[in-house]
Parts: C-alpha cells; sequence; structure tokens
C-alpha cells in the first residue's frame, strides 16, 4: 500500500517539477513513506532517520519530511521528538504538498495529518517506482472500517472508502498498453469495495470480473480479503476467469475462537474452517496464504496450539507472522493487557515459523512433477541465463531462460524445488 501510495506522491511532484532520484545524496527533498502497524516499523524508520542525518550538514536547502501512517499518529508530537523533520503529512493529505513543502522550505515546519471521507487519489495517474514493468499495484480503495482491537490501520487511514471503478479499469488499461502483464488490486478489506452509480452497484466480485475481462493476457491478483466479508460469489468469480490467480491472502491472525472473539475479528475458527473448505472445493489448486499474530491479550498454551492446529489443517502455503505488538490508542491497548511475557510471545512464534516452513516446504514438494503457467518478471537473482516468474498460484519459479523476455507466458515443468523457489524447465 505504501509503495502504491509513493508512486501518487511522486506523481504529484513531478507536476510540479520535481523529478525523483534513486540516489538520496543528490536529493533537495526527502519523504519518508512511513508504516505503523508495528512498534519496529517505527523504529526502523527512527533508525532511518538517524542514518541521514549527515546529509542536512552542508545543504541547509535540504527537507526532510515524515508522510504516511507514523505521520498521521504522532502528528505534530513527531517535531519535538526528531528535530531532523521538516514536514509531517498525513496519508490524506497529499494533495497539499506543494503548498507544504514551500512552507517548509521558508523555514517553517509544516504540518497536514487531515483525514478524508473522500480523497482516494482516483485521478492522479501514479509513477510507477517499480521496475520490473512487468507486474503493478492497483489501489481500490483506502481506509478501513473494522476495528481490530489490535490494530492502529483504521485511525491513521481513516474511514473506507473505495474509488470510482472506472478510474480503475482506465488505469489497468493504462498499464496493459505500457506493456505490464498483472496487476494486483489493492485495498484494506478488498471484499468491502462498493460503488453505486445511477442505481447500480460495482461491488468487489463484479470490479475483478470487469478487470479479468480487460486482457485475457493480463493476470489479476488482489489483496486483502478478510474471512467474515469472503463470499462464494467471489470464489465463482475467481473460478470462472482463468487470468484471476489462483491465490487468496486470507489472514486469520488466531486458530483460537476466544482470541478471535478479543481481536474483534467477528468470525470464529469454525467460520473460517468453512471459508477454505469453500475455496478448495469451488477453486481446486487454489493456494491460500495467511497472517498470524502470536501472543495476543490472555493468549493461552491452548489457544496457541489451536493456532497451530488450524494452520496444519489448512496447510497454509506461505504467511506472514507477528509477534503481538501493542499500538497505542487502539482497543485492545485502552481495554486488555499486554500479558504475555516476552518470551513466551517469541517462544510461540518460533514454534509458528517452525510449522510454517513446514508447510510452505510441502507445499513447494507437491509441486515437483507438475507444468504450470508462468509469467516471467525479471533474470534470476543468481544467473542471467535464468529467468524468474510466479505460478498463478504466486510461487515464485526459476528456470534457463532460452531466448524468453520478461512479461512472456511460458509452461514450466517443475523438476526439484528449494524452501523458496521452484525450479524447472520450459516444455
Ligand atoms: N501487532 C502485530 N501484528 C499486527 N498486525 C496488525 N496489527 C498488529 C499488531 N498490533 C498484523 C496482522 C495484519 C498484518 C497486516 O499485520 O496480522 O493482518
Ligand atoms: Fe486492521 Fe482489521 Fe482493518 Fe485489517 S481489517 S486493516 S487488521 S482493522
Amino acid at each position: 500500500m505504501n509503495v502504491a501510495d509513493s508512486e501518487v506522491v511522486v506523481s504529484i511532484l513531478t507536476d510540479q517539477g520535481y523529478c525523483h532520484t534513486g540516489d538520496i545524496k543528490e536529493a533537495e527533498l526527502i519523504l519518508i513513506n512511513t508504516c505503523s502497524i508495528r512498534e519496529n516499523a517505527e523504529q526502523r524508520i527512527r533508525g532511518r532517520l538517524k542514518a541521514i542525518g549527515h546529509l542536512k550538514k552542508g545543504n541547509d536547502k535540504l527537507v526532510i519530511g515524515l508522510i504516511g501512517c507514523m505521520a498521521e499518529r504522532l502528528k505534530e508530537k513527531i517535531l519535538e521528538e526528531e528535530n531532523l523533520v521538516d514536514m509531517v503529512v498525513g496519508p490524506d493529505a497529499y494533495r497539499q504538498l506543494p503548498s507544504l513543502i514551500n512552507e517548509a522550505e521558508s523555514g517553517h515546519k509544516a504540518v497536514n495529518v487531515l483525514l478524508s471521507r473522500e480523497e482516494t487519489y482516483a485521478d492522479i495517474p501514479p509513477v510507477r517506482l517499480d521496475k520490473n514493468g512487468v507486474t503493478s499495484f492497483v489501489s481500490i480503495m483506502r481506509g478501513c472500517n473494522n476495528m481490530c482491537a489490535y490494530c492502529v490501520v483504521p485511525y491513521v487511514r481513516g474511514a473506507e472508502r473505495s474509488r470510482n471503478p472506472e478510474s480503475i479499469l482506465n488505469e489497468v488499461k493504462d498499464l496493459l498498453n505500457k506493456g505490464y502483464r498483472e496487476v494486483t488490486l489493492l485495498g484494506q478489506n478488498v471484499d468491502s469495495f462498493r460503488w453505486e452509480e445511477n442505481n447500480h452497484l460495482t461491488d468487489f466480485p463484479l470490479l475483478l470480473e470487469k478487470v479479468a475481462l480487460i486482457s485475457p493476457s493480463l493476470r489479476v491478483r488482489f489483496s486483502t480479503s478478510h474471512p467474515k466479508d469472503i463470499s462464494d460469489d467471489l470464489l465463482k468469480t475467481m473460478a470462472r476467469h482463468n487470468n484471476i490467480c489462483k491465490h487468496l491472502h486470507l489472514p486469520v491472525q488466531s486458530g483460537s475462537s476466544r482470541i478471535l472473539k478479543l481481536m474483534n475479528r467477528e468470525y470464529s475458527s469454525e467460520w473460517y474452517t468453512d471459508r477454505i473448505k469453500a475455496v478448495r472445493s469451488i477453486i481446486p489448486g487454489c493456494s491460500v496464504s495467511t497472517d498470524i499474530i502470536a501472543g495476543f491479550c490472555t493468549e493461552r498454551e491452548e489457544d496457541h496450539q489451536a493456532t497451530l492446529a488450524l494452520m496444519e489443517w489448512a496447510g497454509f502455503d506461505f504467511a506472514y507472522m507477528f509477534r503481538y505488538s501493542e499500538r497505542p490508542g487502539t482497543k485492545a491497548a485502552r481495554k486488555y493487557k499486554d500479558d504475555v511475557p516476552d518470551e513466551i510471545k517469541t517462544k510461540r512464534l518460533n514454534e509458528i515459523i517452525a510449522l510454517q516452513n513446514k508447510l510452505s516446504s510441502r507445499s513447494k514438494k507437491q509441486d515437483v512433477g507438475r507444468i504450470f503457467e508462468v509469467l516471467i518478471e525479471d533474470f534470476s537473482k543468481r544467473s542471467q541465463d535464468h529467468l524468474s516468474g510466479r505460478t498463478s498460484q504466486n510461487k515464485v519459479a526459476v528456470f534457463p531462460g532460452e531466448g524468453h523476455k520478461k512479461g512472456d507466458y511460458v509452461n514450466v515443468l517443475v523438476e526439484r524445488c528449494t524452501s523458496a523457489t521452484l525450479i524447472g524447465k520450459m516444455v
């Protein structure tokens, strides 16, 4: 999401005559796009600020701005804590950047952290910063109306709003014309996408279908779905279109219904397993990845065991796994005690990671001997003779190149695998 936002920011500034540089020493303006989801994300930003502090010496024209979620969360306070920062700009205020930069350049600290109910930056064509020219993000909505007890997102990104579908379809068509072959539709909770116009409702399954129909040679992915909202209608839409990738990111967070209730996730572990069964029956061969939080408030050993059991049952192909990190102002911070000791959080997280490593490896071994369509994204990191791409199921495959190039689709027979990669040959 921050990559997509940075592309909007670069577009706004390009219109003002700025150009983007990959060399920080050359920059007259440095904007750090920030994340607040866990405490260590914010610590990294503070570390980054320290690391670039020396650039201000000998260049008093240099303006440093903190933008995004951490700017929104800490507001003016960050100016007291980090005196390198000249500008603090929240995620809904990027259109004001030109005037805020002027203010900062004239020596005043500039702040705009107003959240909006409407802003989607729909009319701003992002300047693509991704390098491969094959895959791209397309933001379809902003904000979140769910109130997961642990999560800071609704506070820093504001209320949910969907982007005009026509502007989404135009952006995707433009990407296709520029040679892109895969788009990932992005939103905090894509299932809540809604756009009503002339008594006609576009919901997420319909939007997804419209994007898929743009061209059979354009792959479509999306993230993130919420288990409470994911419908059979969406799964059937995925199954109907070959170019909608057969991969679902469905964050479970915990396998314990008691913990899920405390987290305010609005589903039980039974509901989640029912949804996975629906995925398996409607889209055979679909891969599923997830997010898991270890050590949420009051989590007992039996809750943790329920998480491990659910992981094993679901056989996740991939997972992002985190230690619970208390975020100021959230319901969990206000109402519950962060009472799982650090060493227990770490121990549980390590057990979760060890199990997922086993599951991820099993998921890849099952692919050995099978043929997959792969979209080539680049050369392999190890060798220019090998190409790298992903299967529809979102697994990385590496194979000898033989005259093919980025953006081509090829069929690859998987001959072996490592823990992270499928290795094979074109057939
Ligand atoms: N602590 C740990 N992990 C968190 N996530 C969100 N908030 C927190 C938190 N306070 C995780 C969730 C979410 C992912 C994007 O980040 O698993 O799905
Ligand atoms: Fe956070 Fe929950 Fe919204 Fe995801 S759905 S962004 S976890 S509040």
